[in-house]
């Protein structure tokens, strides 16, 4: 018998199935063999939340995390985030390869020309309230862009794919800054080609009467590192129902709307708006203590803290910490950075913590960082969807090509009512 192979033996009818392994994995469909009599369905799996099942083979960012470890087309994240830019490492989750001079080159004029959003966008931001959140508004602007180029239809044809790469990878930080500005009343702030991708998404945040706006260089950097560490992050729940909505082959903003959605949410990309929320409440390191109880006890979370996939501390969360020292040279320190110094101090010796491996994840000090630098609570995960673009687009790209893939559509376990007969009004309880 092949030592590649797993025997399972149905106890319910003695039968003996041999399965194979392939990448540690065995298929799923396998497992339809097994059945109890000719008519029966056959077995399945039940893994809600996905906590046990690779929905895909993918080439592009590796996580170990018992170990900590986090790559991106083999790149460690700390090479990639000390010596490379955001838009180098665009290019590389979405070619593979780190770009030479000259793709770099093109790659940076391509994107560097498509910032520009059509000005009927600027209706669609005016029919939103002066206070809605960005991120609502943000995901409606990426929905409606793909009635802007009803083209990007034809997801099998390469080359109408790299536009969309192009034109998505280049107009998200305008829509972020233009649902910025709108809440703020002000007018919104054309792209400006001489700058960096940070450096013009800056520009068109902050410029008010200057000629020429000039990005403060730390903060500049600062943004691109934090651009690299959210660049992609396999499966997580955005990238998932990218992925889900991409395989019908919808066009890639109808899919990354729906993936932006799902970041949106306090679980996932919402939760350094959340951190923020809790330090806020916890007001003083005083308080620490006691919050960390209720904690304990189940009453709240300690968001920022715990990662389906990493149960050792987020490569990402050393990154970013460093950066928070060179960003408050700047802009002088968070009075959230005690609190949320003292939390990360108790919960890192603390049994409860210690034992279900929670860890402060990559949210814990983005929105402090992102607090520091003058950005509103509401904005962070407007900041996170901007880089998380060149992710979903490399997954949704490898999706489109991969052979084994088909439209998503799981199984359900039905344990609903059996058949019966409809029941007249008058003979209802
Ligand atoms: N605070 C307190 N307890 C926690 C936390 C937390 N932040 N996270 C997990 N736990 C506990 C759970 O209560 C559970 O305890 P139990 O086994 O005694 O019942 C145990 O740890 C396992 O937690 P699960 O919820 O099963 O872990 P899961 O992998 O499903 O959840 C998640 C991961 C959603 C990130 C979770 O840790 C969480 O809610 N964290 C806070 C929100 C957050 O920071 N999200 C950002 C994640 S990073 C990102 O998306 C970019």
């Amino acid at each position: 018998m092949p030592s590649n192979t797993l025997t399972i033996t149905d106890n319910r009818t003695g039968k003996s199935y041999e399965v194979p392994v392939e990448n540690e994995t065995i298929r799923a469909q396998d497992l339809r063999q097994i059945k109890v009599n000719p008519q029966d369905f056959g077995l399945m799996t039940y893994d809600p939340a996905f906590m046990n099942t690779a929905s895909c083979k993918s080439t592009i960012t590796y996580i170990d995390g018992d170990a900590g470890i986090l790559r991106y087309r083999g790149y460690p994240i700390d090479q990639l985030a000390e010596k490379a830019t955001y838009l180098e490492v665009a290019y590389l989750v979405l070619y593979g390869e780190l770009p030479n001079k000259a793709q770099l080159a093109d790659w940076t004029y391509n994107v560097t020309h498509h910032t520009f959003l059509h000005e009927s966008t600027k209706h669609l931001m005016e029919a939103f309230r002066y206070d809605a959140h960005p991120m609502s508004m943000f995901i409606s602007v990426v929905a409606a862009l793909s009635s802007f180029y009803p083209e990007a239809k034809q997801v099998k044809d390469p080359d109408v794919r790299q536009k969309q790469i192009y034109r998505l990878i280049a107009k998200v930080p305008t829509i972020a800054a233009f649902s910025y500005r709108h809440t703020r009343g002000l007018p919104y702030v054309y792209p400006d080609n001489d700058l960096s991708y940070p450096g013009n998404f800056l520009n068109m945040l902050d410029k008010m009467t200057q000629a020429k706006y000039e990005p403060d260089p730390v903060k500049e950097h600062a943004l691109d590192v934090l651009f690299i560490l959210h660049a992609d992050h396999e499966q997580n729940c955005g990238t998932n129902a990218m992925r889900a909505i991409g395989s019908s082959m919808v066009d890639p903003y109808s899919a990354m709307a729906g993936a932006a959605a799902a970041l949106y949410g306090p679980l996932h990309g919402g939760a350094n708006e959340e951190v923020l929320k809790m330090l806020t409440e916890i007001g003083h390191v005083k308080n620490v203590p006691a919050f960390i109880d209720r904690v304990k006890k189940k009453e709240k979370l300690l968001m920022g803290f715990g990662h389906r996939v990493y149960k050792n501390y987020d490569p990402r969360a050393k990154i970013i910490k460093k950066t928070a020292d060179e960003v408050f040279k700047v802009t002088g320190v968070n009075p959230m950075l005690e609190i949320a110094l003292e939390l990360e101090r108790i919960a890192l010796q603390d049994d409860y913590f210690v034992s279900h491996k929670l860890y402060p994840n990559v949210d814990f000090y983005s929105g402090i960082i992102y607090q520091a630098m003058g950005f509103p609570v509401e904005f962070f995960p407007v900041l996170f969807a901007i880089p998380r673009t060149s992710g979903w687009l490399a997954q949704w790209v490898e999706l489109v090509n991969d052979p084994d893939q088909k439209i998503a559509r799981p199984r359900q376990i039905y344990l609903g009512a059996d058949q019966r007969d409809f029941v007249p009004m008058d003979q209802r309880k």
